[in-house]
């Protein structure tokens, strides 16, 4: 156990917005710190660090807490490894009694911080081997310096040498008190009847850091291609290496990924330290694998914006469309860059200067689904077959993105730049989706709406002026006030087998007990007013005549309801246009009532959730609870989304 003198030290030097820093880049916004919450998939700031009480919290997610709680939650550790972890972090020395503990955990952890000293020590020896052995200065040094790494770099990166002699390392290891199961656990060493060898014998060393710069594994390079037949090796996978969630360069990188607000993504080892001679540190290499979702969500904790950089082949882009896509379902936005012919990231660093290279890479930054769209366009030409199939491919990697907004946003740039209508994209897409959440199943369907059928928001609305949605909603309500409008009873059900039980129910009665459920009110005046009238007399039992409102004795309501009943409800234009033949008149009133409905909360639940996060703010600061309006942030933000989606199907018809 820890000393309790020891844990307050570490208590009191630990600085939450310093521990935070670590792993989440922070913004100040006023007394507080503001970030991407790393514990949940976020677009817009919620997670807010607050040094003057020294806890975090993250408005979406609720995950609150000390410094401590941060690291066990982001760093998955137990409070006594969390408090040892920020011991290391502030050089605080601990005291410690043994207690008959997790056995097995500790075990574990032992195991884990054995494996971290391993490393440690093996990449300071292949380092040695570099500089001091002779096999390491003649050959290795030479190779590197041949390929062009200065000596800083070298250091930097901590490039290093293990020697031919088949166990040089593995010997001086356990001479040094090492034991043979680790080595072995590690993969360092390689046992081969009685003794061991080392893995990476001759073979040049590219130590693999995490996040926050320890080592963790090695990537090793042959010296001649002649010698074996893979030219790179790596660690196997240990208890402190997953090489699905490791990126080589993220511990040198990340500080610039954030400020930059963009992570240069190439393939390897020699692309990234060539890269970083350039200047260019933002920049990191799924080394050993293919991007994965986990590297993603790495990156995406420090900006959203991803651009992969490629040999002058454009073949070499179908081939990691895979990664491309994982991308886009995170939510990121992908650039790519052609190198210029012949060159791959390593060798193009390397020819051109560091201020070319950033020129280069900064013009020819190119987002990759209008790249994809203009490519496949120029190869189609007239065939329009070849069109058919350019169609369906974009529109299956836009269907990947999982903003509604976004997708529209390049729909509509698409159908320019392919020259094929908008719509015609729009009904792929929508076949898109409906398989996609087809292959989700019910259960993960995010959303109660019909979601196979929503594609697009209305791209653009004034949040803060809903006037014409609450005078829309008036109409509706004086002018059919007891029409009834039916909707299936279970809308699965009607899917499943094709029967369908049906409820009616009044127009007032659907609209204000609806608007009742989402705390929505009325921000006109005017509106306010016949609003709160209509309402009451509704409550009351009595009937919302016409008669009533226009022989009221205010001359505004008056006026408002004469203008409300001589505009009855009118069909879209939509409906026609897209040859949607209209069933009854039942059903466009139903479909009248809630896209109405659908546009008023639309703008009132984004208003609200700004007024919401600004009390949350506010209570923060002052440390009272904010656990209830946080709760009703949430309850806002699947309003929000099932709206948007809603409001997809309305625009579509
Ligand atoms: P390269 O084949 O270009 O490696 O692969 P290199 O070391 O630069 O070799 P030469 O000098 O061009 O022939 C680029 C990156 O791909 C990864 C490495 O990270 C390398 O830096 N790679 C390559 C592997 O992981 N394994 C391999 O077998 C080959
Ligand atoms: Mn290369």
């Amino acid at each position: 156990m820890i000393s309790p003198a020891s844990v307050s030290r570490i208590i009191d030097s630990a600085r939450i917005e310093d521990v935070v820093g670590d792993f989440v880049r922070l913004r100040r916004r006023g007394a507080n710190w503001l970030g991407l919450c790393p514990f949940h998939n976020e677009k817009t700031p919620s997670f807010s660090v607050n040094p003057a009480r020294n806890i975090y919290k993250c408005f979406g997610c609720g995950k609150a807490g000390s410094s401590v709680n941060f690291i066990m939650e982001h760093e998955r550790l137990s409070y006594p490894e969390a408090l040892k972890w920020l011991a290391k972090k502030y050089n605080i020395e601990i005291e410690e009694t043994f207690s008959e503990g997790d056995k097995e955990h500790e075990e574990q952890q032992k195991q884990k911080e054995s494996l971290l000293l391993l490393h440690e020590f093996a990449q300071k020896y292949f380092s040695k081997m570099l500089s001091e052995n002779e096999e390491g200065k003649s050959v290795a040094k030479t190779y590197f310096k041949e390929r062009g790494f200065t000596q800083n770099v070298i250091e930097k990166f901590h490039l290093g040498y293990c020697p031919t002699l088949k166990s040089s390392f593995s010997e001086y290891a356990l001479r040094q008190g090492y034991s043979e199961e680790l080595l072995i656990a590690s993969g360092l060493s390689v046992k081969d009847g009685e003794k061991l060898y080392d893995r990476f014998k001759g073979r040049l060393i590219f130590p693999i850091d995490n996040l926050s710069g320890r080592t963790i594994a090695f990537g090793a390079r042959i010296l001649r291609k002649d010698q074996h037949p893979a030219k790179y090796i790596n660690s196997p996978e240990t208890p402190i290496y997953q090489k699905s969630k490791v990126l080589y360069g993220i511990s040198f990188a990340r500080k610039a990924i954030a400020d930059y607000d963009l992570c240069y993504l190439v393939e390897g080892y020699t692309d990234v330290i060539s890269m970083h001679m350039a200047g260019v540190e933002n920049v990191v290499a799924s080394a050993g694998t293919s991007l994965t979702q986990e590297h993603v969500r790495i990156i995406g904790r420090f900006t959203k914006n991803i651009t992969i950089l490629y040999d002058g082949d454009p073949a070499g882009i179908s081939a990691s469309e895979r990664g491309i896509n994982l991308i886009l379902e995170e939510g990121l936005n992908v650039k790519i860059v052609l190198l210029p012919a012949e060159h791959d990231p390593d060798s193009f660093a390397k020819s051109f200067s560091a201020s070319e290279v950033k020129e280069y890479l900064e013009k020819n930054s190119q987002n990759f689904i209008l790249f994809k769209t203009g490519l496949q366009s120029k190869a189609a030409g007239d065939d329009p077959v070849k069109k058919v199939a350019l169609l369906h491919d974009i529109v299956e990697t836009i269907a990947r993105i999982p903003d509604p907004i976004m997708r529209g946003e390049y729909i509509t740039r698409c159908s320019r730049i392919g020259n094929v209508s908008e719509h015609v994209l729009i009904g792929e897409l929508n076949k898109e989706l409906r398989k996609k959440y087809k292959r989700t199943g019910n259960d993960e369907q995010p959303f109660e709406t019909k979601p196979e059928e929503a594609v697009l928001l209305q791209p653009v609305f004034e949040e803060d002026d809903a006037d014409a949605q609450e005078r829309d909603i008036l109409r509706l309500l004086l002018n059919y006030h007891s029409h009834q409008i039916s909707f299936p009873k279970n809308e699965t059900v009607e899917a499943a087998d094709g029967t369908t039980e049906w409820i009616s129910v009044p127009v007032a009665t659907y609209i204000i007990e609806d608007l009742e459920r989402d705390e929505i009110s009325f921000g006109n005046t005017l509106f306010s007013l016949m609003y709160s009238e209509l309402k009451n007399r509704f409550s009351a039992g009595q009937n919302l005549s016409a008669d009533y409102f226009l022989n009221h004795r205010d001359d505004d309501v008056r006026e408002l309801a004469t203008d409300l009943l001589s505009e009855p409800y009118e069909l879209s234009d939509n409906w026609s246009r897209h040859g949607i033949t209209v069933p009854t008149e039942e059903n466009v009133l139903r479909e009248a009532v809630e896209g109405s409905l659908y546009s008023l909360k639309i703008r009132k639940v984004m208003k609200m959730l700004r007024e919401n996060r600004r009390q949350m703010d506010e209570q923060w600061k002052k440390g009272i609870d904010i656990i209830e309006l946080m709760e009703r942030q949430h309850r806002l933000e699947t309003l929000k989304m099932k709206l948007s989606l809603a409001l997809g199907i309305d625009v579509l018809k």
